[in-house]
């Protein structure tokens, strides 16, 4: 899994430390405070936010809470309008619950290691560790979406990261590095420098591997896979729907509909739709018809880029007597005609099931 042979784990840590001291961020607002609130304060907020959104913000949040206790004091209502605009409200939910649950459970302060931490509200297993690091220094390995980069580019590991064995292989890496470095290593500044070399230089597209200090035994940089890792996520399937379609004939003509643009037929002509058989023959008796003949055909599924259509077609004959009035953009075609009627494919194909297109 890890491919890397020529990963060299004891220097790891500490070229992330000496990297961080001359090129990282020193300057950050939740920088230079050893107090948990403030940090957890800060993880939370850059969670799903950039950091320069979450500066504003954070700094206005803790003026008017500065505290567990002012944060516990607080009803909902009034935590709301501090968060209002970064997004993911059930963060702002969570952390006004997490501070409750210091006040009641904890004496009113976090607990001291990550995993109690990681107990808590809204706190994951890396933010735990980040704030343990930043505040305690805590010997705990962090894993968010800027270190996975680092992590899968430098030591050469494949699989998606939302799958069991990839996550474990990635934890197991980045403690097995950390057990690795020296007694003495600067927990904040790695924590901070696997963080600021993900945003920095090992970014997404085009990392600037020229400045990274890990470039020299860099797997992703030596076999130039930057940008096969991280292994990105399969695209989602697409949503299926279902719809009924109707074959209404009468004589020798078939019962089309103009499709409106835009629309995915817009300008075509395509089979009165429906949600399903019983909309369908709903609104072939309120034409008031007597039909000879109403039979289910053979299902058939059209794949869209966006998603896929499973349609059902029912080929309903009108009495030769009974006239049926059509709807608007509706028009009776004669068979005839449909080989020279703008058809989408999937209709032509239905038709060319009953009749000679
Ligand atoms: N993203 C998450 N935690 C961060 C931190 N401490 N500094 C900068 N960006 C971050
Ligand atoms: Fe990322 Fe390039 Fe550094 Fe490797 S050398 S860790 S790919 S920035």
């Amino acid at each position: 899994m890890v491919l890397n042979s020529a990963a060299q784990l004891p220097f790891f840590a500490s070229r992330i430390v000496n990297w961080q001291k001359d090129h990282g961020r020193h300057h950050l607002p939740w920088q230079g405070t050893h107090d948990p609130y403030k940090i957890w304060l800060s993880e939370i907020m850059l969670q799903q936010t950039q950091v320069a959104t979450v500066m504003g913000y954070y700094e206005r949040f803790l003026s008017r809470f500065p505290d567990i206790a002012s944060l516990a004091a607080a009803e909902q209502d009034e935590v709301m309008p501090y968060w209002a605009g970064l997004g993911y409200y059930a963060r702002a939910r969570n952390l006004h619950r997490c501070a409750r649950q210091l006040v009641a459970e904890w004496e009113g302060a976090f607990p001291t290691s990550s995993e109690q931490i990681a107990t808590l509200p809204g706190i994951g297993r890396s933010t735990a560790a980040a704030i343990a690091a930043f505040s305690y220094g805590e010997r705990s390995p962090i894993m968010d979406g800027n270190v996975k980069r680092v992590f899968t580019r430098y030591f050469g590991i494949y699989g998606i990261s939302s799958q069991r064995l990839t996550e474990q292989v990635l934890w197991q890496t980045a403690g097995d590095a950390l057990a690795a470095a020296d007694s003495s290593l600067d927990m904040a500044a790695y924590t901070q420098g696997l963080m600021d070399l993900g945003s920095d230089c090992c970014t997404r597209t085009r990392p600037d591997c020229a400045r990274c200090p890990l470039q020299e035994s860099c797997y992703a940089h030596e076999h130039s896979v930057q940008h096969e890792l991280p292994t990105p996520k399969p695209k989602k399937t697409p949503p299926e729907r279902e719809c009924t379609m109707l074959i209404l004939q009468q004589h020798e003509s078939i019962l089309l509909e103009r499709q409106v643009s835009p629309g995915i037929w817009g300008g075509l002509w395509s089979l009165p739709k429906y949600d399903d058989a019983s909309a369908l023959h709903t609104a072939c008796s309120n034409w008031g018809q007597s039909y000879k003949r109403s039979q289910k055909m053979a299902g058939l599924l059209h794949v869209f880029s966006h998603f896929k259509l499973h349609i059902e077609p029912w080929y309903v004959q009108c009495d030769a007597s009974s006239v049926a009035e059509p709807g608007p953009r509706q028009a009776w075609v004669p068979i005839e005609h449909l080989p020279s009627t703008a058809l989408p494919a999937p209709v032509k194909k239905i038709l060319s099931g009953l009749f000679d297109l």
